[in-house]
């Protein structure tokens, strides 16, 4: 029996939170590849950010959806203040505000950007969001890249970084092998080289896992018995 399980999961719990609101996310089929990311860590979850209110339908989805969890939501309009609720917290702001961004938390599990779907947004949002307001480990998701070639151009490109590592090498020489746009500040580049586990393309949904590669950093002390390095001899 075929298993269809990117466009049919509707006995899973997401959906039966959906039900609850019906925010348009399913109307993207957006659903079915959250619950994907999102089942194995649902209890865990402790964090998330919606950027994009609205009525505030997605975030009471998110506040159901994940029982152990604090729901912010970002908007510019101030009306969206009406939501908070139990659970759900409201900053108004500016996504491409830096100085509204850095007043958020900054130990969100996970982001959803569903705000202006502007590219240059979406893409400085990321930047500023990823590295500042996110705990090592989480999920990042760009919602809405349709017909914006440049969101998904930047995200393709990040996507080729993925693979950073080059065997038989410290950390600290990884960054030097990265052409990643060479004009940015080293800290940033470096971190997201490093912090960046995978990009997925879904129909207008881009998806980033965010956490350290097993040879990197804390993990490396247990795969290898010492911190941050990565010998030849370690690694081969
Ligand atoms: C598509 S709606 C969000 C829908 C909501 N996430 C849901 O699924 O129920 C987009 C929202 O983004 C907000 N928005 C637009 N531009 C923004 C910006 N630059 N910064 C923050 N929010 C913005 C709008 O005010 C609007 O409420």
């Amino acid at each position: 029996m075929a298993i269809d399980y990117i466009t049919d999961r509707r006995q899973e719990a997401l959906y039966q939170c959906f039900l609850r609101y019906r925010p348009t996310k399913q109307g993207h089929n957006y659903l079915p590849i959250y619950d994907r990311y999102f089942s194995p860590i649902r209890q865990d979850v402790r964090k998330v950010l919606e950027i994009g209110v609205q009525s505030g339908k997605s975030l009471r989805m998110w506040r159901d959806y994940f029982p152990n969890a604090e729901i912010y939501g970002l908007d510019l309009d101030p009306a969206c203040k009406a939501v908070e609720e139990d659970r759900i917290r409201i900053a108004i702001g500016d996504q491409s505000n830096p100085s509204d961004l850095a007043k958020l938390p900054t130990d969100f599990d996970i982001i959803i950007d569903d705000g202006s779907h502007i590219p240059a947004h979406q893409i400085n949002t990321f930047r500023y969001l990823f590295r500042h307001n996110m705990n090592e480990r989480g999920v990042y998701a760009v919602e809405d890249c349709v017909s914006r070639p440049t969101t998904i151009k930047w995200f393709k490109k990040l996507a080729d970084h993925v693979n950073y590592w080059p065997r038989g090498l410290s950390t600290r020489e990884w960054p030097k092998f990265n052409s990643f746009d060479r004009i940015w500040a080293t800290a940033e580049r470096e971190h997201l080289i490093r912090n960046v586990l995978g990009v997925s393309f879904y129909r207008f949904l881009v998806m980033i896992d965010k956490g350290r590669n097993p040879e990197d950093g804390t993990a490396a002390h247990r795969l290898h018995g010492r911190s941050g390095q990565t010998t030849k001899a370690a690694s081969s």
